[in-house]
């Protein structure tokens, strides 16, 4: 056939080949990139999402520094099976003040994106203390050590302030209460009517109902509230919005 006998002559170029490859790969991306710039909005609106409380970004200092992300996603793919199984699709709005995001690549156990409220504290401080205890075949690591190490919240203020640099809306009331609001949300007998104030819906308790805050307290508080800022009764899915 002619047009093979065409692409003979490609084969034997390497530079004319090289050229070639480089001008569909970049039509390619093209077409991936070019259509981004004209939507008036790449992350859909919407109610709910707020900046984590300082208690809760601690926890997920927590889950990073403990690669908890190596066996568990944050991503909730928008098919059958996985919204069946985890709820809503993951927004991109949802991960907007994860830095870094938390999405994973792997699963050895559950998607974490909507873990928020659906255990008690009980249920995830006995699980993380010994996982086989709660489900037998688990091999989930043990993470007990937690309850003995008190979180010092005294960088808590820096803390904020790095976040904001990179677009996290800390205003610098929230960076100037981040002590006092770290150790408000993890006492139920504090009076926590700014911290409600600065973050909605803010779940204020001792965790896990032992003196102090401990790294188990932040680590609890973050898993609860994983996935249940957005109000999804009022959320419509439009991407030209
Ligand atoms: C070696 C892989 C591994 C690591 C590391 C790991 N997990 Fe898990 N995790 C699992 C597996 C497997 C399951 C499912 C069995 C179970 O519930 O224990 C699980 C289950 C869970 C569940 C219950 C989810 C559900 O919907 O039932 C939570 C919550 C959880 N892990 C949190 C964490 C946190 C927080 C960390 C880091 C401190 C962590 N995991 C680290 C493997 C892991």
């Amino acid at each position: 056939m002619a047009i093979l006998e065409k692409h003979k002559i490609l084969e034997k170029n390497a530079t004319l080949l090289l050229v070639l490859s480089f001008v569909v790969v970049t039509i390619g991306g093209l077409v991936q990139i070019a259509p981004l710039f004209y939507l008036e909005n790449t992350i859909e609106k919407v109610t709910g999402m707020r900046p984590y409380t300082p208690l809760e970004l601690k926890g997920r200092d927590i889950y990073v520094r403990e690669g908890c992300y190596v066996c568990h996603s944050q991503m909730i793919r928008p098919m059958r099976d996985e919204v069946e199984r985890y709820g809503h699709y993951s927004l991109a709005a949802e991960s907007m003040y994860d830095h870094p995001f938390q999405w994973g690549s792997k699963r050895t156990g559950p998607d974490l994106a909507r873990v928020g409220g659906r255990y008690s504290d009980e249920w995830h401080i006995d699980h993380l203390t010994n996982p086989q205890a709660v489900v037998p075949e688990s091999i989930m690591p043990a993470y007990g050590f937690m309850h003995d190490r008190q979180i010092d919240p005294s960088n808590m203020r820096d803390r904020l302030a790095t976040d904001a640099i990179v677009g996290v809306p800390y205003s610098e009331e929230m960076v100037e209460a981040a002590i006092t609001d770290f150790r408000a949300q993890a006492d139920p007998d504090a009076d926590a009517s700014g911290l409600e104030e600065r973050y909605p819906g803010v779940q204020q308790r001792n965790f896990d109902r032992r003196a102090g805050v401990s790294e188990m307290d932040a680590l609890v508080a973050y898993l609860q509230v994983l996935g249940t800022m957005v109000d999804f009764s009022t959320f419509e899915p439009d991407a030209n919005r």
